[in-house]
């Protein structure tokens, strides 16, 4: 049988860090094949970077106080990540805009985990958003990131019922382990080459993804919407 040797992977992280300690844990119990190569941030203090010193990955801060301008700042980011030669970069909690002519030019595909059902609510305060929408459910996203801000296709969503009570920490809360078995599934099947991401189309399995897939209780990949949320 053939072997695949782990994705290199970097992360790029601002603050508490639970996805990537996620990911870590996964690692480490080895139903996620990957080297995590580094992890980067633009807050030389924030939790992440801790997570990941003590896990033993190295990590890059850069201040962006220190550059000229954003895409000054993201270039020496992403200048800072080809010495680690990642195959993937994964935004996980990374609070800042990229540059888009600088996310254009990547050599490498990046996926980003968003609060929402994306195509709602891209940016800031989704939880919020929702609960004054009325929604009846939230959930989160990973999508592919391209140079406009939260827009990419997206490949996996989880979706949680929106309750009478829930203000936007609970709904936060409730989402967040969801959140992480959602990033933990799409980085492993990307790292068992179950999810290939291709110029203009994301495949699954063999199959062009014709809409974002649904993790179930389980964790398992459904296709249909509707039967993820009767799970
Ligand atoms: C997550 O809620 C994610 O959806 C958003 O930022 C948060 C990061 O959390 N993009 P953490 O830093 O991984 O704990």
């Amino acid at each position: 049988m053939a072997i695949t040797a782990p994705l290199r992977i970097a992360v790029l992280a601002s603050g508490r860090g639970s996805n990537l300690a996620a990911l870590i844990r996964a690692r480490d119990a080895g139903t996620l094949p990957v080297e995590i190569v580094a992890v980067t941030s633009d807050r030389a203090t924030c939790a992440a970077l801790s997570i990941a010193r003590q896990a033993g990955v190295p990590v890059v801060a850069l201040r962006p106080r220190d550059y000229d301008s954003r895409p000054a700042f993201d270039h020496a980011l992403f200048d800072a990540l080809r010495d680690f030669a990642p195959e993937l970069v994964v935004l996980a909690g990374y609070m800042r805009i990229i540059d888009d002519d600088v996310v254009g030019a990547a050599p490498w595909p990046m996926i980003n985990l968003h609060p929402s059902l994306l195509p709602k609510y891209p940016g800031l305060d989704t939880h919020a958003r929702a609960l004054a929408a009325g929604d009846a459910w939230h959930g989160a996203s990973v999508h592919v990131v391209i140079p406009a801000l939260d827009a990419g296709p997206v490949i996996a969503q989880v979706r949680l019922r929106v309750r009478s009570d829930d203000t936007p920490g609970t709904l936060a809360d409730r989402l967040r382990p969801r959140e992480h078995a959602l990033l933990v599934a799409c980085v492993r099947w990307l790292a068992q080459r179950r999810l290939v991401l291709r110029a203009g189309s994301i495949q699954f399995d063999g199959r062009r993804l014709e809409c974002p897939l649904q993790l179930d209780a389980d964790d398992a990949p459904v296709p249909d919407p509707d039967a993820a949320a009767a799970s």
